[in-house]
Order: structure tokens, then C-alpha cells, then sequence
């Protein structure tokens, strides 16, 4: 356990050097002395990455060239991106699974600290809300499930769903340039076609939660026609929108980072920032909506805890605390 983490330490570094040269050649000396190896071990190591699918060129006598960062999501490339404190440094990476949130419930059980974070490149059952799926294939998008033990009550769980939403739609925003907002309740869309979904489990004792499992999936590099035919006209991938693939583990390290820092307020009890963003970035507000139970209504307002107000076309005032609502356009 204890060797197999200092080896994922020194590739991380390895990686970490090489992303910094990025197109440059560094000396195998040099590199050799910033991992705190010897050269032979240091050969050993990049032949084992080269293994792993990262690019790294072997110029003899010259020393090590990285041309670009691959699109993995194995843990020596994701840690030498991630720049968070806690979140995301636990890190499991699974080729495949049935699913992350049920894999990271595990871990919780088994005392994971707080900010484990469990990544698959598939997932054979992706569980969605309300007893849906996740359309999870290989290699194209996100799947991750964070273990978090915030000391809250029951009534704020809902506070971690806006955690989440406004970090996610935030780093889209703010990173990637694409107009994201959040469809109550924590549905990420773009330009009205949903790019990821949230699904937030907790395991409690009595009353009071034990952790939470913060389960996202995002549709990165799903490319144009790539979706099921039963949500084809509804979802949407960043590539389609971007019109370029884009790194999953560098979307990956911005959203652990953000998200801790909306979390780190949220500890200390600064939940009005938070609320404001959620607000500010919603996209359901102020919308003509359609209920699960076919009533028709305009939503006007959400409660400390995150339940919808909706004002119906009869004139009552609702308040929807669990389920989805349609944005009628
Ligand atoms: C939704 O229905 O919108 C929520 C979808 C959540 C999907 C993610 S994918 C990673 C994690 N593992 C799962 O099984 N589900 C969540």
C-alpha cells in the first residue's frame, strides 16, 4: 500500500515535469533529480507511463519529450493537474465498473476520508435519477462519484446539490466559455440540451448523515450522433458544443478545485454566496414549467432548501421538493 502510493507520487511528479516542459526536451539528469531517483529507476517508470498510454518520447542522449497532454484519466496525469487541497487526492480510477456512486458508497462505509474521489472510463450500469440510467460508454466522458462528510443536518443535503451544480456549471462557464446553467434541481444544460446530470446519495445514522456521495456524469467528447437514440435530441456533449474534444482530466482537476473552495465556504457557514450563483446561473427561474403530475405552472422562487415555488396557471403557490419539472419553451 505504503510503496504503491510513493510510486504514484514519483510518476505524478514524473508527469508534472514533463507537463511543465510541455514540447521540450528535459535531460535525464535533471529529471532524474527532481523525482529523487536514479536514471535507470526513472527509465523503468517512463517505460511503465509510456505502458499506460502517455506519449513520452525517448530521445537518446537528449532525454524525455512530452509533444501533449493524452485524454486519460489515470492517476499519475489527473494528480499532476489537480491543484486542490483534500478534494479529489483520494483518487480510485477504475477501467470499469457498474457504478461509481456504488463503488464510492463502499468506500464510504469502509471509512474513506473526506474528498475520495472514484473515477471509471465505463460504466456497465450508470444509475441516473428517479430509477433512470446514465449512458456511461468508454472513453468518451466524465463519471465520478466524491465521498464528502460534511457535519450538516438532513434539511441541508440540498445545499451539497447546489454545491456541486454551481462548481460544475461554473468551470463550464469560466474554463470552457459555454453558456451552462442549472435546470432545477441540479440538471447542468446548454443552449436547452442537458450536458450533465448530479445524483447525490447519502448514508445516514437515525437522523443524522454519515456522508454523502456527490455522483456526476458530464458528456465531454460524445461526439455529434453519438447518443442513444431515446435522448439523442435532448443531450449534448462539450465537444459538440465546442466543436473540439476536450481533456477530461483537466475538466476533471478544475471541478475538484472549485468545489472545494464553494465547500470550504460552506463549512464555515457562508451559504449566501452560493445560493446567489445558484440563482444567478439557473436556468428554470422564471419559466413556464410542467409538473409530474401534468399541472402547468410559472416558476417563481426555491426555499432555503431547495424546493422549487411554482406559482400554478390556477393561482396557487406549490412547493416542489423532490422530482423533475419540464421547461415548457
Ligand atoms: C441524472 O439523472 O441526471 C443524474 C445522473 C448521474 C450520473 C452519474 S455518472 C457517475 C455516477 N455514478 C452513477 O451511477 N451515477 C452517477
Amino acid at each position: 500500500m505504503k510503496a504503491e502510493s510513493g510510486r504514484i507520487q514519483r510518476d505524478t511528479t514524473i508527469v508534472t515535469t514533463l507537463i511543465r516542459h510541455l514540447g521540450e526536451t528535459v535531460s535525464g539528469e535533471a529529471m532524474a533529480r527532481e523525482v529523487g531517483m536514479s536514471r535507470v529507476a526513472l527509465h523503468k517508470r517512463i517505460d511503465v507511463l509510456k505502458s499506460q498510454g502517455i506519449p513520452i518520447k525517448s530521445i537518446p542522449r537528449r532525454g524525455y519529450t512530452l509533444e501533449e497532454i493524452p485524454d486519460l484519466l489515470i492517476p499519475p496525469l489527473f494528480l499532476a493537474l489537480l491543484k486542490s487541497q483534500e478534494i479529489g487526492r483520494n483518487y480510485h480510477f477504475l477501467e470499469q465498473t457498474d457504478s461509481t456512486n456504488r463503488v464510492a458508497r463502499e468506500l464510504g462505509r469502509e471509512g474513506a476520508p473526506e474528498g475520495t474521489l472514484v473515477v471509471a472510463e465505463s460504466q456497465t450500469r450508470g444509475k441516473g435519477r428517479q430509477g433512470r440510467s446514465w449512458f456511461s460508454p468508454r472513453g468518451e466522458n466524465l463519471y465520478l462519484s466524491l465521498v464528502l462528510r460534511p457535519s450538516i443536518s438532513l434539511l441541508e443535503i440540498s445545499h451539497i446539490t447546489f454545491l456541486a451544480s454551481v462548481a460544475l456549471t461554473q468551470v463550464i462557464r469560466e474554463r470552457i466559455s459555454l453558456e451552462a446553467l442549472i435546470k432545477w434541481p441540479n440538471d447542468i444544460y446548454i443552449r436547452g440540451k442537458k450536458v450533465a446530470g448530479i445524483l447525490v446519495e447519502m448514508e445516514s445514522q437515525g437522523t443524522k448523515p454519515q456522508f454523502l456521495v456527490v455522483g456526476v456524469g458530464l458528456n465531454v467528447n460524445t461526439p455529434p450522433g453519438g447518443f442513444p437514440p431515446e435522448i439523442s435530441t435532448r443531450a449534448t456533449s462539450l465537444m459538440i458544443e465546442r466543436s473540439k474534444p476536450l481533456l477530461r482530466a483537466q475538466i476533471l482537476a478544475w471541478f475538484m478545485e472549485t468545489l472545494e473552495r464553494w465547500y470550504q465556504d460552506l463549512k464555515k457557514g457562508h451559504k449566501e454566496e452560493l445560493l446567489r450563483y445558484w440563482r444567478q446561473y439557473n436556468y428554470t427561474l422564471g419559466r413556464r414549467v410542467h409538473l409530474e403530475d401534468g399541472r402547468e405552472g410559472w416558476a417563481v422562487g426555491i426555499t432555503p432548501q431547495g424546493a422549487l415555488l411554482v406559482r400554478t396557471l390556477g393561482g396557487s403557490l406549490l412547493s416542489v421538493g423532490a422530482g423533475d419539472v419540464e421547461v415548457v419553451e
